[in-house]
């Protein structure tokens, strides 16, 4: 890529307004342009590398995938695996089951979703080997309808990537940070980057932009700038997405002319636990025990443990602070389980948080668990001594958590007892870019963008969730709308039939000879290339990090076909892709 200032931009967007024919005949870097290598946006390239369109995938990170190597599961209705497991499901109950759940679900898109989702995910994905293998279900779904494959889906984005690598029409620029979007006139006609690594400023120019870049509920501030009017603030909210989800594609799509919508829409979790090897206390890991007592600050028990998340959250939202303290014994010790992304780097094992004095308050009385958690002793006691009343009547009468003796938890009543703290974070965005049904951005009144798509998370899962979360609906549409709108731009470019005046391909780096990779870097090396504060590594730090904690061999992923090097090549990037399971998916 060419280097080019912002300032040179500006006045290359000038001259096209005074001579729209003459830039007409540029040549353009790609037909289409896909910012972020997340599902979405590969599920978009791939539906227009296969139609013949060429295109650029740009991505900030050095590896593909985003949020999608550390999540789990798709909501399909009527699937095969449904039927073979005896689950009677339509689209038309899978559309009323969402619509109540949801409330204020975007009815079109939940419609064509109910409708789509077997071809466009079971379908599409099976034609890629790609294999779902069990179902859970959920509040919201009267079958279950949450489809998992064996890793999650991190074998998804593999399946995808694959299949983009193997199209001679899609590329990849890695380690590209989109700052802001090439306006000419009113259409939107390329992006300007700013590589991460080597700071270079760089534009490309396409005759379609797709907005891939993801929600933004790893930006704290954002979330509460924007917080529901129908619930009280939290007091603190913890970190439950990746950092990178930021909303920076809300920004670009914003300043192109395209309006937001839903943006006080946000799955809140309430189950997160701070992250005791975060320095700054602010990360969340999550994990829970089914049997335990959830007890504010008060030391009261305020809603029914066992309860649907959205009153769960509405329930803690009016507590004074914001969390809670969820209360067990040594009897229940072993229903505490981790689970969800940042475990990554711990052990799967929940009991080396339920060790940890960092994370976990353990004493041998409640009044000792008190004195250590600050919660007052008496309503603490108080609210034990009734829970274990209600479990040996059998029935939950203050918050209707069981109705029988055969659904009731065990009492508590047996030290050591423990006691962790949990706080709300936000884990995914449910409002974002305004789009049509065919995931062209909107501006203000209504009218499509030109040259201008968003998809996936960024769009809040194009509204589906309404207020409410729900399972597999965020990977599901960001799939679903990834292929909408790459085929909305290949039917365009069907019927535009003509040849663009594209730019060369850059020739891609040869692969290097098998014998002379430099097989001679060690963990000495390696630690001091992790220690090198370098912009733009952000990956290669965290997952070596943990390559050095754990003592992996290199050769445990480094090969001649992966040497210890970035690498820019599809041999190279296929071979890489197969490393990926050693630390994503279970
Ligand atoms: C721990 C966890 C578990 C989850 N589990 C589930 C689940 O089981 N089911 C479900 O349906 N959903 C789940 N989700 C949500 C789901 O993973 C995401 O909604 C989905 O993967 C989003 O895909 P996306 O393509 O829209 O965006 P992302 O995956 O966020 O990808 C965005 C990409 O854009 C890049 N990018 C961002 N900004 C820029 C920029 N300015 N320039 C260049 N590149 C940029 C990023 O580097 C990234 O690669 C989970 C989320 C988390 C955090
Ligand atoms: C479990 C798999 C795994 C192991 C073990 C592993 N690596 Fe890597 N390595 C990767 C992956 C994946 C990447 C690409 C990371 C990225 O770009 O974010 C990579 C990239 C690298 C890079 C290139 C960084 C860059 O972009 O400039 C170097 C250097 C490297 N590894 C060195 C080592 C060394 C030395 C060891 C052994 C001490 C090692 N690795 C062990 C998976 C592994
Ligand atoms: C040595 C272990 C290791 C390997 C191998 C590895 N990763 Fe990672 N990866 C991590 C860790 C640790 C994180 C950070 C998770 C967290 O937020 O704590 C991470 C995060 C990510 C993220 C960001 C996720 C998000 O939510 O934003 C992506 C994308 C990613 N990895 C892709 C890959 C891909 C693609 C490969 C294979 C080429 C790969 N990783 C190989 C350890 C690894």
């Amino acid at each position: 890529m060419k280097s080019r200032s912002n300032w040179l931009l500006i006045a290359a967007a000038a001259v096209v307004i005074a001579h729209p024919t003459a830039q007409a005949q540029a040549p353009l870097d790609a037909e289409a342009i896909v910012v972020g290598a997340g599902l979405s946006g590969l599920a978009a390239a791939v539906e227009m590398g296969r139609a013949g369109v060429n295109v650029r995938i740009v991505d900030m990170n050095s590896v593909m995938g985003g949020h999608a190597v550390m999540a789990g599961g798709f909501a399909i209705a009527d699937s095969p695996l449904q039927a073979r497991l005896g689950y009677e499901d339509s689209p038309e109950k899978a559309y009323r089951d969402w619509m109540e759940w949801t409330e204020d679900g975007n009815a079109e898109w939940t419609r064509f979703y109910a409708e789509n989702s077997r071809e466009h995910i079971w379908d599409w994905l099976g034609d890629m080997n790609v294999e779902f293998i069990r179902i859970a279900g959920g509040w919201e779904n009267s079958v279950p309808r949450f489809h998992h494959t064996f890793r999650g889906a991190v074998d998804v984005v593999r399946a995808l990537y694959r299949e983009a690598l193997s199209l001679p029409s899609v590329s990849f620029d890695w380690n590209e940070n989109v700052e802001s979007l090439v306006v000419d006139g009113d259409r939107v006609a390329g992006v300007a980057t700013r590589n991460t690594r080597t700071g270079e400023e760089s534009t490309l120019r396409g005759r379609y932009v797709v907005l891939a870049t993801g929600g933004f509920a790893g930006n704290i501030e954002r979330v509460l700038a924007n917080w529901r009017t129908d619930l009280p603030r939290p007091d603190r909210l913890l970190l439950g997405a990746s950092p990178l989800a930021q909303g920076s594609g809300l920004d670009l799509a914003t300043g192109a002319g395209a309006s937001l919508k839903w943006m006080n829409r946000h799955y809140i979790y309430t189950n997160g636990i701070v992250d005791p090897r975060d320095p700054a206390q602010t990360l969340a890991i999550t994990g829970g025990n089914g049997n335990s007592l959830w007890v504010n600050q008060q030391g009261l028990r305020f809603t029914n443990e066992d309860g649907r998340d959205k009153e769960i959250l509405a329930d803690l939202m009016v507590q004074n602070p914001t969390s809670y303290w969820s209360i067990f014994d040594e009897k229940s010790r072993d229903r505490f389980a981790m689970r969800g992304r940042e475990w990554i780097k711990n052990r799967v094992d929940g009991h080396t948080v339920l060790d940890n004095p960092d994370a976990v308050v353990k004493a041998n009385s409640l009044d000792a668990i008190a004195a250590e958690t600050g919660l007052p002793a008496g309503p603490l006691k108080a609210s034990v001594a009734r829970f274990n009343e209600l479990v040996a009547s059998g029935r939950d009468t203050d918050f209707n958590r069981f109705a029988s003796a055969d659904n009731a938890p065990p009492t508590i009543d047996t030290p050591p007892y423990y006691a962790i703290e949990y706080f709300p974070m936000p884990r995914k965005s449910m409002g974002g870019v305004a789009v049509d049904l065919e995931t062209r951005a909107l501006d203000a009144s209504g009218e499509p963008v030109p040259g201008l798509y968003a998809v996936g998370e960024l769009t809040g899962s194009v509204g589906i969730n309404g207020t409410h979360g729900m399972d597999g609906m965020f990977l599901g549409p960001a799939l679903v709308t990834g292929r909408v709108a790459g085929q909305s731009i290949s039917r365009l470019h069907a019927a535009n039939n003509e040849t663009l005046p594209l730019k060369a391909q850059t020739v891609e780096e040869p692969m290097p000879d098998p014998a002379t990779w430099r097989a001679d870097l060690d963990a000495n090396a390696l630690r001091a290339l992790v220690d090198l504060d370098r912009e733009g590594y952000w990956h290669f730090q965290i997952s070596h990090e943990l390559v050095l904690e754990r003592s992996y061999e290199c050769t445990m992923c480094h090969s001649a076909r992966v040497p210890f090097a970035a690498i820019d090549n599809r041999e190279h990037k296929l071979a890489q892709v197969n490393v990926c399971g050693n630390c994503h998916g279970r």
